[in-house]
C-alpha cells in the first residue's frame, strides 16, 4: 500500500471528518488539514497526522499538500463573515488548493463542489462555487470535481431544521413545497470520495453524487414529521415570505437562514443521468426515508 499521505482539507467538517474515517478504515495514510484540526478525534489515529492550515495561506496550504498522493479540498462556508467571503474560500483558496497541488505534483485532486451550481444563479454562494470549479479547473485541468446533493446524516443541518419545524402546529413550505430533491446519505458520499481518492485508473473529470431517492420538498417535510409521529397540515408559503425571513434571520447568531438557502430551494437539485455517480463507484447510494433512523434515533413509540 502507498504510504504517502491523502490530505483532506477541511477533515473536521461534517462530511470530511467521515471521509477521514473512511480511509484510515481502508488502512490509509491521512493527513488531516484544518485550521483546528484537533477538534475532531478518530477511533483510530495511527496513522493520522494533523496539519494547521488555513487555506487562506499560502505557505500552510503548500505545506500541507507537500508529499501528499491525494489531496482532497472539502472546506466550506455557507454563510460570509468579514473577510471570509464566498470569493475568498471557494474561489481564490480552490485555487490556491490546486496551485499547490499542481506545484507539488501530487496525482490526484478532488475537489468538492455542489449539485446545481450555476454562474448564472442569483445566490452569490451558488455562483462562487461554479466560479472556484473554473478555478480549480483551469489551474489543475487532471482534478477531479465532485458534487454532491444536499447531505444528510447524524449531526445535519437538515434534517434537524425539518425536525424543527415539524413540532409548529403547521409545516410551512418553500413554495408548494414541489422542488425536486436527491438528498444523499453523507456516508455514502463519503465512502464514494475514499474510492475516488485510490482509484487505480484515472477518474472521471465530474461526479455527481445523489442519494437513493428522488423526492418532493414537501415529501422530505411530511417523512421526517411523520417519523416522529407528529402531525399537522402543510402551509404553502411564497418564495418572497422566505428572502423576507432570511433577510431577518442573517443578523440572528449562526445564521439560521440564509438567502441561498432560499434561492437553493427555488431550484431542483438532483443528478444529471449524463454524469458518473454512484453507479461508476460501484455503491448504491441510500434513500432519504432509509437514512432517517440515523439522523433522528430510533421511531418514537
Ligand atoms: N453539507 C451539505 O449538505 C453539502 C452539500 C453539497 C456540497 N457540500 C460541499 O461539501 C464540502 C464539505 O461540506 P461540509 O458540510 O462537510 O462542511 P462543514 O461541515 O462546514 O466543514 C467545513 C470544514 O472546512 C474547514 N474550514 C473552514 N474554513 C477553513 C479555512 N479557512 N481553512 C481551512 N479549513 C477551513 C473546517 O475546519 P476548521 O473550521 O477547523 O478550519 C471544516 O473542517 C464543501 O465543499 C461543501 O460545499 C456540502
Amino acid at each position: 500500500m502507498d504510504t504517502a499521505p491523502i490530505t483532506v482539507f477541511g477533515g473536521t467538517g461534517f462530511l470530511g471528518r467521515r471521509l477521514v474515517t473512511a480511509l484510515l478504515q481502508r488502512g490509509h495514510a491521512v493527513r488531516l488539514a484544518a485550521r483546528r484540526p484537533e477538534r475532531v478525534r478518530f477511533h483510530d489515529e495511527t496513522r493520522l497526522e494533523r496539519r494547521v492550515a488555513d487555506v487562506t495561506d499560502d505557505r500552510q496550504v503548500a505545506a500541507a499538500v507537500a508529499g501528499s498522493r491525494t489531496v482532497v479540498n472539502a472546506v466550506s462556508l455557507y454563510a460570509e463573515q468579514g473577510d471570509l467571503t464566498f470569493r475568498a474560500i471557494h474561489v481564490e483558496s480552490a485555487e490556491r488548493v490546486a496551485l499547490a497541488a499542481r506545484r507539488a505534483r501530487v496525482p490526484r485532486l478532488l475537489h468538492l463542489s455542489g449539485i446545481g451550481v450555476s454562474d448564472l444563479s442569483p445566490s452569490p454562494y451558488v455562483r462562487a462555487r461554479a466560479q472556484g470549479e473554473m478555478a480549480v479547473r483551469e489551474t489543475c485541468p487532471g482534478a477531479t470535481l465532485v458534487r454532491p446533493a444536499s447531505m444528510f446524516g447524524a449531526g445535519d443541518a437538515l434534517v434537524r431544521a425539518l425536525a424543527t419545524l415539524s413540532r409548529l402546529p403547521v409545516l410551512p413550505l418553500f413554495g408548494r413545497g414541489r422542488t425536486c430533491l436527491q438528498p444523499v446519505w453523507v456516508q455514502d458520499v463519503a465512502g464514494g470520495l475514499a474510492t475516488l481518492a485510490t482509484w487505480p485508473g484515472a477518474p472521471a473529470p465530474l461526479y455527481e453524487l445523489a442519494g437513493g431517492e428522488v423526492l418532493r420538498y414537501r415529501d422530505m417535510v411530511v417523512a421526517v414529521r411523520d417519523y416522529l409521529g407528529r402531525r399537522g397540515p402543510t402551509l404553502p408559503l411564497p418564495f418572497e415570505a422566505w428572502h423576507l425571513m432570511a433577510a431577518v434571520a442573517r443578523r440572528l447568531p449562526g445564521a439560521p437562514l440564509t438567502r441561498d438557502q432560499v434561492f437553493l430551494m427555488e431550484e431542483d437539485n438532483v443528478a444529471a443521468p449524463d454524469v458518473p455517480g454512484f453507479i461508476e463507484l460501484d455503491r448504491r447510494p441510500r434513500g432519504f426515508r432509509e437514512g432517517l433512523p440515523d439522523c433522528l434515533g430510533p421511531r418514537p413509540r
